[in-house]
């Protein structure tokens, strides 16, 4: 994606050292920051501390966390036991979303092939880069089965702009490129579709407010920002014509968990006859699944993040209280929209109903390959 007219990705290769830089999601939009992560650790806490965010890149992040966990295994007394442990500390940062997971497992399965260390580490650097590749690659695909839902609704409208809601930050920020919600936006977008995005704010952190909005203005997508509370009235006056979030992780059946808010909208999507589909590439399914609202593990996050708000004050970023210091307060930071809300699932093979049937139709490996557990 473009920022003022120079292509970035959300993380990359330092050109010659053996450090990977991000940029800093805190301080979007107000301040534009690259890091640099040298060990595992910085990787580890850029994904504790939401530096990075968003299930695809954080599955990117964890991916080149182990290349940078197996050149430092290599001075270790035990290559095996380091890796392991850095497994284990970069599952543990997020528990939502299965991407990192999936990343890590992914390549502790490619290490393990290597005969010596320097081929395991040559392994793991590669893995990584095919992990972010791949990401990028099968965001663009999702977009390209995504547009032919607003191109029908285009058509309906007889060019009158395909009015678009979205919840949280499930754009280019939480992927490598292109972003799994906004991938059919920005193509119907790019194939010259009139579109308007509805973009939740996303309490607590502002994840639309702050990032969505943002990507979708350096892109030149016409948008609004609302409340949180607005969509409903939005959607009992006509003004949204579907429904599109990303997610955080799957079921086989089609239950998926996103940022705490979208089964609200999903509620009132369904009340009011809208499309709500969820896009999202494979590596957020999670194969062994069945029941979301009971299996999928609900971040619950500090305090600190509904009683402060940040924002930009006299050119400076402050950080304001805004409920009493003494309430307590509670912070979960997903929710799980059951897949008899949902519309159909985009993802980089095709839209399919969200229900197991027809999940594994497009994804027919998952069942050979013995990774679901039956019951
Ligand atoms: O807590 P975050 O910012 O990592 O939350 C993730 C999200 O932005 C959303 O849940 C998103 O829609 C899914 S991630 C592609």
């Amino acid at each position: 994606m473009k920022i003022k007219g120079q292509h970035f990705r959300t993380i990359w290769l330092h050109e010659t050292d053996p450090v990977i830089q991000i940029i800093d999601q805190r301080f979007l939009p107000h301040q534009f920051i690259i890091n640099d992560l040298h060990t595992v650790n910085d990787v580890f806490m850029a994904i504790r501390d939401m530096q990075v965010r968003g299930a695809g890149l954080m599955g990117a992040t964890a991916g080149f966390g182990m290349w940078l966990a197996a050149r430092e295994a290599a001075d270790k007394e035990s290559f095996e036991d380091f890796l392991s442990a850095a497994a284990g500390l970069l599952k543990s940062a997020r528990p939502t979303a299965v991407n990192p997971e999936w990343a890590v497992n992914r390549q502790l399965l490619a290490i393990a092939k290597g005969n010596t260390i320097d081929e395991k580490i040559k392994i793991a650097k590669n893995t990584a880069i095919m992990i972010a590749d791949e990401d990028a690659e099968y965001c663009r695909r999702l977009g390209n089965h995504g547009i032919t839902i607003i191109e029908e609704i285009a058509k309906r409208k007889k060019g009158e702009p395909v009015n678009i809601l979205t919840h949280c930050n499930a754009g280019w920020l939480a992927f490598v490129d292109y972003g799994s919600a906004t991938a059919p936006i920005y193509e119907a977008f790019e194939r010259g579709i009139k579109v308007h995005v509805w973009v939740d704010e996303t309490r607590p952190r502002n994840q639309g407010a702050g990032l969505t909005a943002w990507e979708l203005l350096n892109h030149g997508v016409p948008h609004t920002v609302i409340t949180d509370n607005t969509g409903g009235h939005l959607m009992q006056h006509q003004m949204v014509d579907l429904v599109i979030t990303g997610a955080d992780r799957v079921t086989r059946s089609g239950d998926a968990a996103n940022k705490i808010g979208t089964y609200l909208k999903a509620l009132a999507a369904q009340d009011n006859n809208i499309p709500f589909y969820v896009a999202l590439p494979s590596s957020t399914f999670d194969w062994q699944l069945l029941d979301g609202v009971k299996e999928i593990p609900i971040e619950e996050r500090s305090d600190a993040e509904v009683k402060y708000v940040y924002g930009l004050c006299d050119g400076e970023i402050k950080k304001v209280l805004i409920t009493p210091q003494e309430s307590p307060v509670a912070n979960y930071g997903f929710d799980v929209t059951p897949a008899r809300l949902i519309k159909g699932l985009i993802t980089e093979r095709g839209i399919c109903p969200a229900n197991e049937k027809d999940i594994l139709k497009l994804f027919p490996e998952q069942m050979k390959a013995g990774y679901i557990k039956r019951d």
